[in-house]
């Protein structure tokens, strides 16, 4: 059974590479190769949103829960995919309502930005599950070189998660005002 989730991974995992491409050709190129890589880019969105999803749901049925949370490696590893999936939502939701204007004037740095950070937590989470089925790569060992002991679950400070909770509200209103 396990093979059902290692198959399934890649299907978020091309989608978002893809998708992290294509919002780069986007908002660095001018002309039909930008054009072409801003049309294409909902449906990738929502496929790697629907990858993800079965990636997940595998890994829960496939492995039993106490399995799962007893390790680190893995908790870290559900973590990541967990994270990835939210900044992904939100990228998609950003594509999805803002169409043609999405990347238009500063909005497209903006775009850039979390696509890079979206490819970063997908490669992570990837990183660890090659790393869970026995083929740790270099990316692991950088990981740890920046500081993150990858066998210890990563966590993020309350403080940080209110932090970011109140930047949260505090652009919402922002964006409101401004519509
Ligand atoms: C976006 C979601 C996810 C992605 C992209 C992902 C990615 C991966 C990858 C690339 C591997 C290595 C597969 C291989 O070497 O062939 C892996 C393994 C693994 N994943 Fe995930 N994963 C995701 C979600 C989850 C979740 C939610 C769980 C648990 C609830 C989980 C549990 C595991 C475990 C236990 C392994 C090790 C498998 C083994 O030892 O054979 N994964 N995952």
């Amino acid at each position: 059974m396990s093979g059902m989730h290692h198959m399934l991974v890649h299907f978020p995992l091309g989608f978002w590479a893809l998708a992290t491409l294509m919002i780069a050709t986007a908002a660095l190129f001018p002309g039909r190769l930008a054009e072409i890589a801003r049309a294409g880019l909902l449906p990738v969105l929502i496929l790697g949103l629907l990858g993800a999803v079965a990636a997940i749901v595998s890994g829960f049925l496939v492995w039993p829960w106490q399995a799962n949370l007893h390790s680190p490696l893995t908790r870290n590893h559900i973590l990541m995919a967990f994270w990835a999936l939210g900044l992904w939502g939100v990228i998609t939701l950003l594509i999805w309502r803002g169409g043609a204007e999405a990347f238009s004037g500063a909005r497209r740095w903006a775009l850039l930005f979390l696509a890079l950070l979206g490819g970063l937590l997908f490669a992570i989470t990837g990183t660890l599950g090659g790393h869970l089925a026995g083929a740790p790569t270099a990316f692991s060992a950088l990981i740890r070189l920046l500081g993150w002991e990858i066998y210890t679950t990563f966590y993020a400070p309350l403080w940080a998660l209110g932090l970011m909770l109140l930047l949260a509200v505090a652009l919402v209103g922002l964006a409101r005002r401004r519509a």
